[in-house]
């Protein structure tokens, strides 16, 4: 006994086709007409899309910050996606310093496994680079299917490596097939410019973009580029900001070079003027990179829809403004960084980026599900719907309008940075592995529904 979705309109990376699919258990089984067999429910889903669940490679749940952890764990960050579309999400479980890799994994199943609504994966954020930790990769990338890595050039004196770190790891990960997702800022010249900001008194949060500017971002995407030239390894940078650093990324792949690059929706939808506002408001929009202006948006929207850009994620990463983000009341170096975002993704994309005329519904697919499936070794059990694949399915309606507040979201922190902001495009349902886990605002998954996903080497 089967489930028929009839009416909708399925839209993949490649097309939009008016035609009617068959869950069966819990994968599609056909794409068709007549495609219904004895037993099975049809559900009405006329004037619909059916895309496929979003991937968003790029959360931190539940991640410690000191005495800290961010306002959203698992369990409310995986029920925001949930309700946001996103039926996956890739995780960074970090290993912190003196932690082996399989410490910090052991860590991050367990706060996973607290509760989850959808499927997740982990990339591993690797900070102390030795011997003992490369012997770790093989059995961590082949056993536990974790094929994507990260580095941080930033974070001076906790996260950041150097350039040698960098370089072997990039090699001996590409030995086994796995990718090194970078998050390319110079923590060098941040540490110093903050210092030069805070001396000559300037101690709010709009004073962060200046400790971060544009070259800061470009400097270390360019070296990150040549590193991986050199290293003869493909890299993937994340969280991309800007329009310069977005040229160096076009340049490189012209030439050939495997470099892959994502960008999130607050790159794509706020600008820097988002620092301007009064007391302690601008708090809210402290993240690294920072928010850039008008011009660089329609850079990035541009550099989406050639492809330069490949995927879409959102690097959710909540605090609450109350008690969280105002431990940097007298020093914006002390803010933490970070906002949220899982949600709302898929709506603002389709909103400001395929009724807008920025990008086409395949585009939106693409980019916010099947490449980082392809990239990040789901596909296609993920980021498809296609017969064998896992039955991920959005119901998608393009008639619905809304507009994001705090007041309603899933999210567990106290503020959304989209305040205000009106979306048109809703999701009506989610089917999760052929189970409908979202209803019309309605959460119907139990929180241990979602699964880690052991994830297969790099489609090059
Ligand atoms: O400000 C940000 N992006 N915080 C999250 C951690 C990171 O750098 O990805
Ligand atoms: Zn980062
Ligand atoms: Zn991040």
């Amino acid at each position: 006994m089967g489930i028929v979705l009839q009416g909708g309109t399925v839209v993949t990376a490649a097309e939009c086709c008016r035609t009617d699919v068959r869950i069966e258990g819990e994968t599609v089984a056909a794409l068709g007409s007549d495609i219904r067999q004895s037993g099975d429910e049809v559900r009405d889903v006329t004037g619909c899309l059916l895309v496929p669940g979003g991937i968003d490679a790029h959360t931190h749940f539940d991640l410690p910050i000191g005495t800290m952890a961010t306002a959203d764990d698992f369990v409310s960050g995986s029920r925001a996606a949930l309700s946001g579309g996103t039926t996956t999400f890739i995780d960074y479980a970090t290993q912190f310093k003196g932690e082996t890799l399989r410490q910090g994994m052991a860590n991050w199943h367990k706060r996973a496994a607290k509760g989850c609504y959808v499927d997740y994966g982990f990339h591993m954020a690797i900070t102390d680079w030795n011997e003992a930790v490369t012997a770790e990769l093989p059995e961590l990338v082949r056993k536990d299917g974790v094929t994507s890595y990260k580095m941080y050039m930033a974070y001076k004196g906790s996260l950041q490596v150097a350039d040698d770190v960098l370089f072997q790891a990039m090699q001996a990960l590409d030995r086994l097939g796995a990718i090194l997702c970078v998050h390319c800022e110079n923590g060098d010249l941040i540490v110093e410019l903050a210092r030069q900001e805070l001396e000559n008194g300037h101690c709010g949060p709009r004073y962060h973009p200046l400790s971060r500017p544009i070259t800061v971002e470009l400097e270390a995407v360019q070296r990150i580029i040549k590193i991986a030239e050199t290293a003869k390894s493909p890299v993937f940078i994340v969280h991309l900001s800007s329009g310069a650093a977005l040229e160096a990324v076009r340049e490189a792949k012209a030439r050939g070079q495997a470099v892959y690059a994502e960008t999130c929706p607050q790159y794509l939808v706020l600008d820097e003027e988002r620092y301007l506002l009064p007391g302690f408001e601008s708090a809210k929009f402290v993240l690294s990179p920072p928010l850039r202006d008008k011009e660089n948006q329609t850079m990035l929207w541009n550099g989406l829809k050639q492809g330069v850009l490949d995927t879409v994620a959102t690097d959710h990463c909540s605090f609450n403004f109350v008690g969280q983000k105002e431990l940097g009341r007298s020093d914006f170096s002390r803010i933490p960084n970070g906002i949220p975002g899982v949600e709302h993704r898929l709506a603002l994309l389709y909103s400001y980026g395929v009724l807008a005329g920025r990008i086409s519904l395949n585009d939106w697919v693409m980019r916010c599900a099947a490449q980082p499936a392809k990239l990040f070794g789901l596909y296609p059990k993920k980021g498809t719907i296609a017969p064998g694949s896992d039955a991920d399915i959005v119901v998608w309606d393009p008639t619905a309008t809304g507009m994001i507040t705090a007041k309603t979201q899933q999210q567990r922190v106290d503020y959304t940075p989209y305040e205000g902001i009106k979306t048109q495009g809703a999701v009506r349902q989610v089917y999760l592995r052929g189970q409908l886990a979202f209803d019309e605002g309605t959460i119907l998954a139990a929180p241990d529904r979602g699964q880690y996903l052991k994830r297969k080497p790099l489609m090059k």
